[in-house]
């Protein structure tokens, strides 16, 4: 029988990625999403991948009565979670917002999956959960802690699903992703803020297509190989391969489970040398300013992978460098 799956917060980046790749892998997804932070148009983009279009429902995940109507209709066993606020400067600003929609609904969410006995999940929780002062790269049995109150929905709701896991045995992986970036090959999908990014990446292909006027780089002169800061950047096809390695792994285990698992490469690349490369591409000099940084940036973030190879058989295989370059071509034949 064909497994049928929740997502949560599919519409945007991360999770649309995800539902291509357990289509693709054979599984049935039904999505989920408030549109808060996306638009139908990605409805529209998946079909034009898959040729189809899967079931989606625009509903907002505190609506307790709507969830059980979506539980009741189909024969889930998993709910990936995904729906999140998770600008993290807003969240700074607006703290009892990333409270109420990340945790507070969350709760709702689980009240209901409990109710309906389904207890597998994949959340995706973050490399944020980290603290700095760890060694490097960072393992999954690292100390925790957060710098801003995004962080902190993300730490307590890993904390929140072990007591799931250690009392009612929910079989729970949490991804902490460290930083995705990328799109999917067809580029169909892609992560296309629909404001000015916050993220590096994002931010700087728009300086690259004229749509924003200069890069911030924000400081360059930490103890780093070139000043400038470092972070571990996953391709988030890779990434969402990850969930459906996840998702095997909960399959074939009979027990209660709960486990952390970065996913991440392990390679470390510095702010200058993401721009550099992204010059390369484009053949020319992208215009930069340093400016100092933001209030929860911190130094050197990147991953040790060897549990998620070790448990999961989970590797990235795709190269910044290539993706680079399709992402460029693709800008500009959308631009011409
Ligand atoms: P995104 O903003 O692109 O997608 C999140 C989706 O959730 C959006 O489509 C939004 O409309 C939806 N949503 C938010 N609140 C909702 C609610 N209450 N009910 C229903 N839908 C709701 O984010 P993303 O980059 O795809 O991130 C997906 C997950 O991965 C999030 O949990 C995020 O915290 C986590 N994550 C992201 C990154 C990253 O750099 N992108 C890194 C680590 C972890
Ligand atoms: C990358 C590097 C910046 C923008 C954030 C969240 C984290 C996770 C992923 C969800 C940093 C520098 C950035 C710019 C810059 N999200 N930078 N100029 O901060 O590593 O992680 O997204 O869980 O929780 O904090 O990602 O892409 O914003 O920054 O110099 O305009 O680029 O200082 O060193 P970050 P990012």
């Amino acid at each position: 029988m064909q497994k049928i799956l929740l997502i949560t917060g599919w519409l945007w980046y991360i999770g649309s990625h995800a539902v291509v790749q357990f289509e693709q892998a054979g599984y049935k997804t039904v999505i989920l999403d408030s549109l808060i932070n996306s638009t139908r148009e990605v409805l529209v983009n998946i079909e034009k991948i898959l040729w189809y279009a899967p079931d989606f429902y625009e509903w907002d995940i505190w609506d307790e009565e709507l969830l059980k109507t979506v539980f009741w209709k189909y024969n889930f066993e998993w709910v990936i979670h995904f729906a999140w606020l998770k600008a993290v400067g807003e969240s700074c600003e607006f703290p009892s917002l990333y409270h109420r929609n990340n945790i507070s609904w969350s709760i709702v969410l689980f009240e209901q999956m409990e109710k309906y006995k389904i207890r597998n999940v994949v959340f995706s929780s973050s490399a944020t959960v980290y603290d700095s002062d760890n060694q490097l790269p960072f393992r999954e049995d690292a100390k925790l802690w957060t710098t801003n109150p995004y962080g902190t929905t993300k730490l307590v709701l890993e904390y929140l699903l072990k007591d799931y896991s250690d009392h009612k045995n929910w079989k729970v992986l949490l991804l902490r992703y460290f930083n995705p970036i990328w799109a999917h090959e067809s580029w169909y999908i892609w992560e296309n803020p629909q404001w000015i990014p916050n993220n590096l990446l994002p931010y700087v292909f728009k300086v690259a297509s004229g749509e924003l006027e200069s890069i911030n780089v924000f400081w360059d002169d930490y103890q780093t190989k070139d000043g400038s800061w470092i972070r571990d950047y996953v391709d988030v096809v890779d990434l969402a391969e990850a969930h459906v390695s996840a998702y095997k792994k909960i399959e074939t285990s009979e027990t209660q489970l709960y486990k952390a698992i970065n996913i991440g490469t392990s390679c470390w690349t510095s702010v200058f040398e993401l721009i550099q490369w992204v010059e390369e591409v484009i053949w020319r000099e992208l215009p930069k300013k340093i400016v100092w940084r933001r209030t929860w940036d911190i130094g050197e973030v990147y991953a040790n992978v060897d549990f998620a190879f070790e448990y999961l058989g989970w590797k990235a295989k795709r190269s910044i460098h290539e993706s680079l370059k399709n992402g460029w071509r693709f800008i500009n034949k959308k631009a011409s």
